[in-house]
């Protein structure tokens, strides 16, 4: 006999956040006229992730040399009942929440030890969201979810109030290392800002490292990274009706020891135009330029975990791996 399980559809609400002007300028490509419009061109890694792209960061999370995924995994298999028994019960909101599959290991340990499970995954790509939430319902019998499609900014400012008392924020992946200081300022600044007091951050960051290990992360053998990084020129001619030819740039990853970063660059190979016609932009490209696509900054714990503190935060928990590679924080508002 056949046993019916109750339909996952209630259990399940995707909400496509709208832009709000006054915040940011971004569904609108003015980020890109930006970047694209400096002597030192750049291009926000956020438009990696359309769909192709966020598969390409799935590939590159089980790269041989992409350490932070599986070092990550590893802390929070081994931690993530003590997170959870900290924090008891509470609604878990991830900002960049992609196929959430490290998310996993703590949502095995709060369905363990509690009986709701309420998880608010936030993403740029919607498509991930979405697959990746239909997956979890079917594998948690007691998870609601309520996602939300857009840039954490958008999420942070429209988040509703917790359906459980207590929240707690997830922002893994060492994601932070995306922003410079005074965008990564002014972001923790919103996350905070967000938290009621008594809510949770659970914090994922890479460390700092031998530079050898750090440029053979983002210069895979199998070039996946390359793709991924060429991608991003796909994405805005798709979403800006533009005409780059990926053809005419090769990636390029660095460590920068002085600024603790790994730099990512789109090289260009010789001098041509770019047309990007929804933004009734054109850019002229010389040949031996770059463009700035990301930077992936490498933290020192003591000095982040300071930071924190100095923000009003206290410090529950943090954990490494066994090398010291990536740390996980968890701090309370
Ligand atoms: C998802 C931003 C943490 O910086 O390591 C991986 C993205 N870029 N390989 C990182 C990325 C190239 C990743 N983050």
């Amino acid at each position: 006999m056949m046993i019916t399980t109750p339909t996952a559809i209630d259990s399940l609400h995707i909400r496509y956040l709208e832009q709000i002007k006054a915040i940011d300028s971004t569904e609108n490509g003015q980020d890109v006229r930006q970047g694209l419009q400096q002597d030192a061109k750049t291009l926000p890694p956020r438009y990696f992730y359309d769909e192709k792209g966020s598969l390409l960061f799935e590939d590159i999370c089980n790269l041989p040399e992409y350490y932070p995924t599986r070092t990550e995994a590893g802390i929070l298999q081994e931690y993530a009942l003590d997170i959870a028994s900290i924090t008891g019960n509470c609604e878990l909101v991830e900002l960049g929440s992609g196929s959430s599959s490290k998310t996993r290991f703590l949502l095995n340990a709060y369905q363990t030890l509690y009986s709701s499970l309420n998880y608010v995954p936030i993403d740029v790509s919607g498509e991930i969201l979405t697959a990746s939430a239909k997956q979890l319902l079917s594998d948690y019998s007691t998870l609601k979810v309520r996602g939300l499609v857009g840039t954490y900014e958008q999420a942070l400012a429209q988040l509703t109030p917790s359906s459980l008392s207590a929240r707690i924020i997830l922002f893994l992946g060492s994601t932070l290392g995306n922003f410079c200081p005074q965008q990564s300022d002014r972001f923790l600044a919103q996350i905070i800002n967000t938290l009621q007091p008594g809510d949770y951050f659970l914090l994922g960051i890479d460390l700092q490292k031998p530079k050898t290990i750090l440029e053979a992360a983002y210069n895979d053998s199998q070039g996946v990274t390359a793709a991924f990084n060429l991608n991003m020129l796909a994405h805005l001619n798709w979403r800006f009706r533009g005409n780059f030819d990926l053809n005419n740039f090769v990636h390029r990853a660095i460590y920068n020891e002085q600024e603790a970063r790994i730099e990512m660059y789109l090289d260009c190979l010789r001098s041509h135009q770019v047309r990007l016609e929804s933004l009734d932009l054109t850019v002229e490209f010389r040949q031996g330029e770059s463009i700035l696509t990301e930077i992936s900054r490498k933290f020192n714990l003591d000095t982040l975990t300071q930071n924190l503190q100095q923000r009003g935060l206290s410090l529950l928990s943090t954990q490494t791996d066994p090398r010291e590679w990536f740390g996980v924080i968890l701090c309370r508002k």
